[in-house]
C-alpha cells in the first residue's frame, strides 16, 4: 500500500511535505511549481543488458520535474528563502539547468533573475527556457568555472542572492530526493549512482541519506558512486581541469564548488568516484532510451555508464538494489540525440511500395 500512496502527487509543495527535515520557518512561503515526487522506475531490461539481471535496478526520473531537472528541488527552497529574506534579485552561473530552474522560480516569485552562461556550451532547450521565463541571460566567452567566479564577486558586492549550490538552501532542497527514494523502497538502496559536475547533488544525496539514517528511518547509507566525464574529471584526477571538455555539457566543469563535501560523501559511504568517456555516455544514453523508454540528458546517462563499468569489473554484488539518478530530461538537448543517431531521415516518395521497402517489411515478415 505504501508504495502506491507515494506514486500519487503530494497535495503540498515538496518543501512543505518534508518541512521537518528542512530549514523552513513559520515565515517561509513555498514558491512551488509542483516539483519533486518523481518516479523510481524498475529497469530490468537495462539491468540484464549490463549483466545485473540478479539486481534490482531503479531509475530516479528527475527529468520529470517542472523545468526538466533535479535543480527544481533546490531552487524551490533557495527562492522561497530568498523571498523570506527580502531579496528582489537572484543570480547564477550555469551549464543550463540551474539557469532554467532559477529563471522559472524567479518568474513564479516575481523577482529579477540574472543567469551567466558559457557561450555556445548550453543545450538549446535550456537556453530557450531561461529566455522564455524572462531572466536576463548573459553569455560569457569562458567556461562554467569562470562564470561561477564572477557570480561570487557579484554576490559579494551587490544585493543579489546567489542561487548556485554555494547557496546553502540549494543542497538542503535537493536532499529531498533521498527521502523519496527511501519512502518508495522502504529503505535505502545498496548503491546510488549519480553524475557529478559541480558536485552539489552527490553531496546533497549523502546529506539526505545520513539524516534519515540518523533519525532511524533507514538502516543503512548507500555506497555513493559518482561519475564524471573523462574530459571533466577533476575529482577523479585530483586536480583542477583548466579546460574541461565533454559532450555532456551539463557536467562540463573543471573545479567543482562542492569538491570537498563530495569527497567526504564518497569516502564515508564506502563509495567511489570514476570517470566515463563520451562514447560510454552515449552508449548508456541510447540504451536507456531503447531498452527502458527513458530519454534523459547525456550528462544523466553518466550514472548508467558508470554503473555498467562497475558491473563489468564485478563490483556489484548479486541481489543489490541500485538507484541511478537520471538528473535531466533528454528533450532539453534534442541536438545530441539527432547528431549521434545513425538514422536516415531522408524523405521518401509517398507510395506504398516505397514505404514497404523502407519499413523492410518484405524481408522481416
Ligand atoms: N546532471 C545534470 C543534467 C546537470 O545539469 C548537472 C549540473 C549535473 C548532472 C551535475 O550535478 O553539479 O550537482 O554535480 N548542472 C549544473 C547547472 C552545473 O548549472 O545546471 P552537480
Amino acid at each position: 500500500m505504501a508504495k502506491i500512496e507515494h506514486q500519487l502527487r503530494s497535495p503540498k509543495p515538496l518543501i512543505e511535505h518534508y518541512r521537518q527535515y528542512l530549514p523552513l520557518t513559520e515565515k517561509t512561503v513555498a514558491v512551488s511549481l509542483g516539483e519533486g515526487f518523481t518516479p523510481l522506475v524498475a529497469a530490468p531490461r537495462l539491468a540484464q543488458h549490463i549483466g545485473l539481471e540478479q539486481c534490482d535496478l531503479r531509475l530516479k526520473l528527475e527529468g520529470l520535474n517542472p523545468t526538466g531537472s533535479f535543480k527544481d528541488r533546490g531552487m524551490t527552497l533557495a527562492i522561497s528563502k530568498a523571498i523570506e529574506a527580502g531579496s528582489r534579485a537572484v543570480v547564477c552561473a550555469s551549464t543550463g539547468n540551474t539557469s532554467a530552474s532559477a529563471a522559472a522560480y524567479s518568474a513564479k516569485a516575481g523577482i529579477k533573475c540574472y543567469v551567466i552562461l558559457p557561450a555556445g556550451k548550453v543545450a538549446l532547450g535550456k537556453l530557450a527556457q531561461a529566455i522564455l521565463y524572462g531572466s536576463k541571460v548573459i553569455q560569457i566567452d569562458g567556461n562554467f568555472d569562470q562564470a561561477l567566479d564572477l557570480v561570487r564577486d557579484v554576490g559579494e558586492n551587490f544585493p543579489v542572492t546567489i542561487v548556485n549550490s554555494i547557496n546553502p538552501f540549494r543542497l538542503e532542497g535537493q536532499k529531498t530526493a533521498t527521502f523519496e527514494v527511501i519512502d518508495w523502497l522502504g529503505q535505502s538502496p545498496d548503491f546510488l549512482c549519480i553524475p557529478v559536475g559541480n558536485a552539489g547533488n552527490i553531496s546533497a544525496y549523502f546529506r539526505g541519506f545520513k539524516q534519515w539514517h540518523e533519525s532511524g528511518k533507514t538502516s543503512k547509507i548507500p555506497r555513493m558512486c559518482g561519475f564524471q566525464a573523462e574530459g571533466a574529471a577533476p575529482i577523479v584526477r585530483d586536480c583542477i581541469v583548466e579546460n574541461p571538455e565533454t559532450l555532456a555539457t551539463a557536467i562540463r566543469i573543471g573545479n567543482p564548488a562542492s569538491w570537498k563535501e563530495a569527497r567526504h560523501a564518497i569516502d564515508q559511504s564506502g563509495g567511489q568516484i570514476d570517470m566515463v568517456s563520451d562514447a560510454e555516455i552515449l552508449e548508456a544514453y541510447n540504451l536507456l532510451a531503447r531498452l527502458e523508454g527513458v530519454f534523459c540528458e547525456p550528462a544523466s546517462a553518466a550514472s548508467v555508464a558508470g554503473l555498467a563499468k562497475m558491473a563489468a569489473r564485478g563490483a556489484v554484488q548479486k541481489g543489490a538494489t541500485i538507484v541511478c539518478v537520471l538528473t535531466g530530461n533528454g528533450l532539453k538537448d534534442p541536438d545530441c540525440a539527432l547528431k549521434h543517431s545513425r538514422v536516415d531521415l531522408k524523405p521518401v516518395e509517398p507510395r506504398l511500395e516505397k514505404l514497404i521497402d523502407c519499413m523492410g517489411l518484405k524481408e522481416s515478415l
